[in-house]
């Protein structure tokens, strides 16, 4: 007897019957960047078709969001240049841009699931993720976990269902955790980002969020690009500290790492399709060099394919109304 695959793949029918990926909205987040102040909507021009938002705006996009019944989004605050410090305080200002928005969004769109990334960078004048030793330069791990800590309890009580650190600080899940039940937030998850690389893929969000390091790199505390087995060592690391979900990131580039994750470990893992694979696809789609819709969905695929349960994105919309007119 032949055995005849090509029978599978006569009809549409038959192929979306047997197809071994589905993706759908519930499991895509949508990251959005909250600037402090009222009544602003700006371009990112490295970003086209993303925007920052003022809290008091965010109806103009989640209106779209919650439509679409993406499963949520992931809140990244910019405030005003003149509250950056050394330690980054103005991450648990209890009227930060972020703390207003969660609060905005749990009132107005109670089903979207509030992520809210904890990290320094946007908060500090140096631009780092941690605070900075004076005599020698160094980001000070250890250090830096109280004040990590203290900006995730701050979402926290403003009502984020979950915190996102992304700050890659050694033991920064086990000290939030611990935070977050000292002040009884139990229930609070933790979506750590366990396995991030120090890429350049990050490019257009530091212009998005105004927060590129005013010297040196991240890469004393983000991965290095050539390891694949310290990622593991990462994510099991994270999974002992108590996280709930793991993120690796970036995404396309990372496939390889986030399968090899996937076998591993048992907890669900969020693969972060960042801002500069979403500027790639913008920029040669605007310039008519591949097709857009159709890039943005094989790449979305190809993570789901390689073990992502949840994929966070900046084509979420896009991705959504596609599996809703049945295109995907
Ligand atoms: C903050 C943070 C970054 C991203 C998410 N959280 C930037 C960085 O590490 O420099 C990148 C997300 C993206 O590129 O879309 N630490």
């Amino acid at each position: 007897m032949i055995i005849r695959p090509r029978r599978l793949r006569k009809t549409e029918s038959i192929r979306n019957l047997i197809c071994e990926t589905k993706l759908t909205p519930s499991m895509l987040v949508y990251p959005i960047f909250v600037r402090e102040g009222k009544n602003i909507i700006e371009d990112i021009p490295a970003m086209p078709g993303q925007k920052r938002y003022s809290p008091d705006n965010l109806n103009l996009i989640l209106d779209r969001v919650n439509k679409n019944k993406i499963g949520g989004v992931l809140l990244f605050g910019i405030p005003d240049e003149n509250k950056k410090d050394e330690i980054g305080s103005a991450s648990w200002d209890e009227n930060g841009p972020v703390q207003q928005a969660i609060k905005f969004i749990k009132r107005e769109y109670p089903e979207i699931i509030i992520f809210a990334d904890v990290c320094l960078c946007e908060y500090t004048n140096h631009g780092h993720c941690g605070v900075i030793n004076k005599f020698n330069h160094e980001i000070e791990n250890d250090p830096t976990l109280e004040f990590l800590t203290r900006s995730a309890v701050s979402y926290a009580q403003a009502g984020a269902d979950v915190v996102a650190p992304s700050d890659m600080m050694d033991g920064h899940t086990k000290a939030i955790r611990e935070g977050l039940d000292k002040n009884n937030f139990y229930n609070t998850l933790i979506c750590s980002y366990a396995v991030k690389y120090a890429s350049g893929f990050y490019g257009p969000f530091r212009e998005a969020a105004g927060s590129a390091p005013s010297f040196g790199d991240r890469k004393t505390y983000q991965m290095d690009i050539r390891n694949s087995r310290e990622a593991l060592r990462e994510a099991f690391l994270d999974v002992e500290e108590g996280a709930d979900i793991i993120i690796i990131k970036p995404g396309i580039s990372y496939l390889d790492i986030l399968k090899t994750v996937r076998e591993k470990i048992l907890i669900p893992i969020a693969s972060y399709q960042v801002s500069g694979e979403y500027s790639m696809i913008k920029a040669a789609g605007l310039k008519g060099w591949i097709d857009e819709k159709k890039i943005i969905s094989e790449t979305a695929i190809s993570i789901a394919r390689a073990g992502a349960d949840i994929i966070i994105t900046y084509f979420a919309n896009e991705l959504a109304e596609l599996i809703h007119e049945g295109g995907l």
